[in-house]
């Protein structure tokens, strides 16, 4: 096994016991609905990328472009507004479909939700779109970070409107620092990943997510064969994944997870398949830092158990050369400003169609000049420094 990438793949049986009904194309087309009523709504781009599909010996490649995202640069923005919706529309006796953005931020909805003070962990994307969502609708957010957060993440979340700090702790116990100050303070949690007792925000959250799915879905000029979604808690990856499973059926794509070796709780659980969470703790030192998350979400797993194919832990080389390949494609390719979350699971592709030593997890996972294959930039240059350096190689 190449020390850079590892694989552990699920054959599944036909029997399933998690429904998909809460991420189905109706309830997407009601998240849409909820969220085309943001004025900063606008439908990202689907990026075909044929030429560079063609030398990596793929058949297409499909990008959905998150970087265009609400003017902020992710797509984590679609959970937290429309989880904040939830709770909003549910406080007013409303339910939240039969509300939209103009009700929500009237003076009289402002005037009954002004003391309310929404709190969260990042690593930066989603306390972002948690931030920029409380004060679109006239309400207090708190955002932590882990330690080694990016200076500019931490300013972007600030100036959208939040009491940002940067903790010393890694992702994971910052997400308990924000459950500890919210039951002690009377804060409402938005936290995009699920665990005992707290599930039902995160699943308005990975709801939020399907708007991106099924846009991706409708702008598709032919069914993947492929999907590969980058995970860090995995909500995003479980939401699409869901959403593709429930509207394919049994044509569904195969599903890949990738994800930093360094964080790699999803391999890990998928290695053991012994009905348990497989969590990585302390410092998890990786570029990707959207995807530094040691423990699953717990109701991501479970979708993903039943619905993904193979989970794959990679180094951060890959996703370097994703960005570069992403910055200058093939031919007169389209260009993709991505981030190194956001060129995570294309960069892993793009090593495991060109490297000889990556032969067995190629034909594992099918990849062949038939493949069409669709990918999420999920963010674009969040890190511009980073970015920048990454980019030009350096
Ligand atoms: C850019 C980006 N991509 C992907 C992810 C992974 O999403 P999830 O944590 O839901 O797995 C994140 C999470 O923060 C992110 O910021």
């Amino acid at each position: 096994m190449n020390k850079n990438f590892r694989i552990a793949s699920i054959t599944h049986n036909a029997e399933k016991k998690i429904s998909l009904q809460d991420y189905c194309i109706d309830v997407a087309n009601n998240v849409r609905k909820y969220h085309k009523s943001f004025p900063a709504y606008c439908e990202t781009s689907l990026v075909v990328m044929t030429n560079t599909a063609t030398a990596l010996g793929l058949a297409d490649i499909y990008i959905k472009n998150e970087d265009e995202r609400f003017g902020l640069h992710a797509f984590k923005v679609l959970g937290g507004s429309f989880a904040i919706g939830n709770i909003l529309a549910r406080k007013a006796g409303m339910n939240v479909f039969e509300t939209d953005y103009n009700q929500l931020i009237s003076a009289e909805m402002r005037a009954d939700n002004k003391n309310l003070t929404f709190i969260t962990a990042t690593d930066g994307n989603h306390g972002r779109g948690v931030a920029w969502s409380a004060t679109q609708f006239g309400c207090k957010s708190i955002v932590y970070m882990p330690k080694g957060s990016a200076a500019e993440r931490l300013e972007n979340i600030k100036n959208a409107g939040a009491d940002a700090s940067i903790t010393d702790y890694n992702y994971d116990d910052t997400v308990r620092l924000a459950t500890q100050q919210a039951n002690e303070n009377g804060y409402i949690l938005v936290q995009d990943t699920a665990f005992d007792g707290y599930t039902e925000i995160p699943k308005f959250i990975m709801q939020g997510y399907c708007t991106m799915a099924l846009e991706a879905y409708e702008q598709l000029p032919d069914n993947p064969t492929h999907i590969f979604l980058q995970a860090g808690v995995g909500s995003m990856a479980a939401a699409v994944a869901a959403f593709f499973a429930s509207v394919y059926k049994e044509e569904r794509p195969i599903i890949t997870i990738v994800e930093p070796l360094s964080a790699d709780c999803f391999y890990r659980t998928a290695a053991a398949c012994d009905g348990k969470l497989h969590c990585v703790d302390g410092e998890m030192n990786t570029i990707m830092a959207g995807l530094a998350c040691g423990e699953p979400c717990s109701i991501a797993w479970d979708i993903l158990s039943e619905n993904a194919d193979h989970f794959i832990a990679f180094h951060d080389e890959a996703a370097a050369n994703g960005m570069r390949l992403l910055a200058k494609p093939f031919g007169d390719d389209t260009p993709v400003v991505a981030g190194e979350s956001g060129a995570s699971a294309f960069g892993c592709v793009a090593e495991i169609m060109t490297n000889p030593q990556l032969a067995e997890i190629k034909g594992r996972l099918q990849l062949n000049n038939q493949s069409k294959v669709l990918f999420f930039n999920t963010e674009g240059a969040t890190d511009t420094e980073n970015y920048i350096r990454i980019v030009n190689g350096y």
